[in-house]
C-alpha cells in the first residue's frame, strides 16, 4: 500500500493510503479523543470531538472520518483544537442528567472521562435536558435515554456487527432519539445473549437488568437476600 508522509505535533510520521488521521496518530502514539468512533464500526462523524487542526484547512476537521494526504500538517492539541472539545463536551453535559455520581456506569463512562481530562468545570451554556422514562420492559436490556448522547455506537454495533437491525434514528435535531420500530420500548427476543450495544455504549444509556434480589444502595451494589 502507498506511503504517504504528514506531520502531526510538529513530528514527521508516515501513514499508508486510506488510513484516517486518527488512525495515524494511535498508530504512534498519540492520543485524540472519540466519542462516536469505535475502531469496529463504519464512521459517522457524530460527536466531533475528534476533531484536529490540518495547515490550509479554514475549519476543523473530525480525524475519524478524515483521510490522510501527502503532506498534510496537523496539530491534535492547538488551543482552538482543545476549546472546541471543551465546548463540544460542555453542550452534551448541558442536556446531560446530573447524577453521574449514582450511575452504574461510573468511572467507565467516556464522557466523564473525556470531561475530567479537558478539566472542565462549571458548564457555560443553558441547561436543556432531555428526559424520557427508563425503559426496562426486556430481560436483556435497560434504555436510559436521558444519558443518550446520540453517538449511535448501538445503531451501528446492531446493524453491521449483529446484523439485527433492532435500532434507528428519529425526530430531528434536540428531539433526535435512537428509537425501536415506531418508537416503542425496546423488547426483543434477538438481544438474547447479546451485549453488542451495551458493549459499545459509551454513557450509562444501556445496560444490563439488574438481577432479581439485587437492590442499589449508593454507589455500590448490594446483593440481598
Ligand atoms: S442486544 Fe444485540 S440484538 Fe439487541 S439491540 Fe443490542 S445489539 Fe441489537
Ligand atoms: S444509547 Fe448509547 S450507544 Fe446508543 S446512541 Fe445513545 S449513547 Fe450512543
Ligand atoms: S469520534 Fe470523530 S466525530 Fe465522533
Amino acid at each position: 500500500m502507498k506511503e504517504i508522509a504528514i506531520t502531526i505535533n510538529d513530528s514527521p510520521v508516515q501513514g499508508r493510503e486510506g488510513m484516517t488521521i486518527l488512525e495515524v496518530a494511535k498508530e504512534n502514539g498519540m492520543d485524540i479523543p472519540t466519542l462516536c468512533h469505535s475502531p469496529e464500526l463504519t464512521p459517522v462523524g457524530a460527536c466531533r470531538i475528534c476533531v484536529v487542526e490540518v495547515e490550509g484547512s479554514r475549519t476543523l476537521v473530525g480525524s475519524c472520518h478524515t483521510p490522510i494526504t501527502q503532506g498534510m500538517v496537523i496539530y491534535t492539541h492547538s488551543p482552538k483544537v482543545l476549546e472546541t472539545r471543551k465546548a463540544i463536551v460542555e453542550l452534551l453535559l448541558a442536556s446531560h442528567p446530573d447524577n453521574c455520581l449514582v450511575c452504574d456506569k461510573a468511572n467507565q463512562c467516556e464522557l466523564r472521562k473525556i470531561a475530567a481530562d479537558l478539566e472542565v468545570g462549571l458548564i457555560r451554556f443553558r441547561s436543556r435536558k432531555r428526559y424520557y422514562p427508563i425503559e426496562d420492559v426486556s430481560p436483556y436490556i435497560v434504555r436510559d435515554l436521558s444519558k443518550c448522547i446520540l453517538c449511535r455506537r448501538c445503531v451501528r454495533a446492531c446493524n453491521e456487527i449483529k446484523k439485527a437491525g433492532v435500532y434507528a434514528m428519529a425526530y430531528r435535531g434536540f428531539d433526535s432519539k435512537v428509537v425501536v420500530d415506531l418508537d416503542e420500548p425496546l423488547d426483543k427476543d434477538v438481544c438474547r445473549d447479546c451485549d453488542m450495544c451495551i458493549s459499545h455504549c459509551p454513557t450509562g444509556a444501556l445496560s444490563k437488568p439488574r438481577k432479581i434480589g439485587e437492590e442499589k444502595k449508593g454507589k455500590h451494589l448490594v446483593i440481598i437476600g
